[in-house]
């Protein structure tokens, strides 16, 4: 049986354990999957150790996306474009850097039946989790404009595909940026359990009715960004989503086996649900 692990601080919250092995267990394949707190100090000796112990990857997260990438062995384009890593392959005592948030997203979305190749997507958030949903919507062939509360760092993100990206004031209800959205995404950490909320939702009035309204968040699903939108008649897709295409598409590096999502998705999403 091959260990696989999440690691992060904090982590014991994750999700990843409970999606990764019930994947396993659905294909039969021969992994465990677990969660490890990792303490910032400790990540040399975390990788030192999982390379003895024949650990065959781990998904990492806060505040480790980054912090990995100067002991990788390898790195794939993706990641290396967006400078963090979620999903990394331990072989022959090599590490191996992956960015399963990116192309887990778009996945996602066109599982929702929506094809970003030619449309206009609004991007609320400029962090970490707006940057890879950029670079995944631009590449599928998006226009993604983003607002952020820190305007230099909406503007820093353009970089990714400055053809495709801009930035925009923060929407407010006149907003003119608003009014041909296909796609509004909220990146930010508003709305999420113990963190702030939006102040005003007016924006969503400025939405064309046949925009879709995304949330990265799924604790809690739906968030209050997604009950207003779903009030105004709105398409919504909370956060689960993503979680289970980016773990899809992990357990694919992890493995090597191609993972067709009809054959998992119904168990995962029960699984994250319940
Ligand atoms: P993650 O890795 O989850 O993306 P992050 O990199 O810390 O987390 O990004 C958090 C995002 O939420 C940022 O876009 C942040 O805006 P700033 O760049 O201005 O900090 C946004 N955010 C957090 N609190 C916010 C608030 N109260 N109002 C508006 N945006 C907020």
């Amino acid at each position: 049986m091959k260990q696989l692990y999440v690691i992060g601080d904090p982590v014991a919250h994750s999700k990843s354990p409970l999606l990764h092995n019930t994947m396993c267990a659905l294909l039969g394949l021969d992994f465990t999957y677990a969660c490890r707190t990792v303490h910032k100090e400790e990540l040399a000796a975390f990788l030192t150790a999982a390379k003895e112990s024949g650990c065959a990857g781990f998904n990492a997260t806060m505040p480790f996306k980054e912090l990995l990438l100067p002991y990788l062995d390898g790195l794939d384009p993706l990641a290396k474009k967006l400078g963090a890593v979620n999903t990394i392959c331990i072989e022959c005592n090599k590490l191996y850097g992956y960015n399963t948030d990116c192309p887990g997203y778009t996945a996602a979305l066109r599982q929702h039946g929506f094809d970003p190749q030619g449309k206009q997507a609004v991007l609320l958030g400029a962090g970490g989790a707006a940057k890879a949903v950029a670079l995944g919507l631009s590449e599928a062939g998006a226009t993604v404009l983003v607002a952020n509360r820190t305007a230099s760092k909406a503007k820093a993100i353009t970089s990714l595909c400055p053809d495709k990206i801009r930035p925009i004031p923060w929407p407010t209800a006149d907003a003119p940026d608003l009014a041909g959205a296909d796609l509004l995404v909220n990146a930010t950490s508003l709305g999420m359990a113990g963190q702030g909320e939006f102040s005003d939702f007016t924006f969503l009035d400025a939405l064309p009715a046949a925009c879709l309204v995304s949330d990265l968040i799924y604790h809690p699903a739906p968030t209050e960004l997604l009950r207003r939108a779903e009030a105004r008649g709105l398409a919504t897709m909370d956060g689960f989503p993503l979680l289970i295409h980016q773990a899809i598409l992990a357990l694919e590096h992890f493995t090597g086996h191609a993972i067709p999502p009809d054959q998992v998705l119904p168990a995962l999403e029960a699984a994250v649900r319940n």
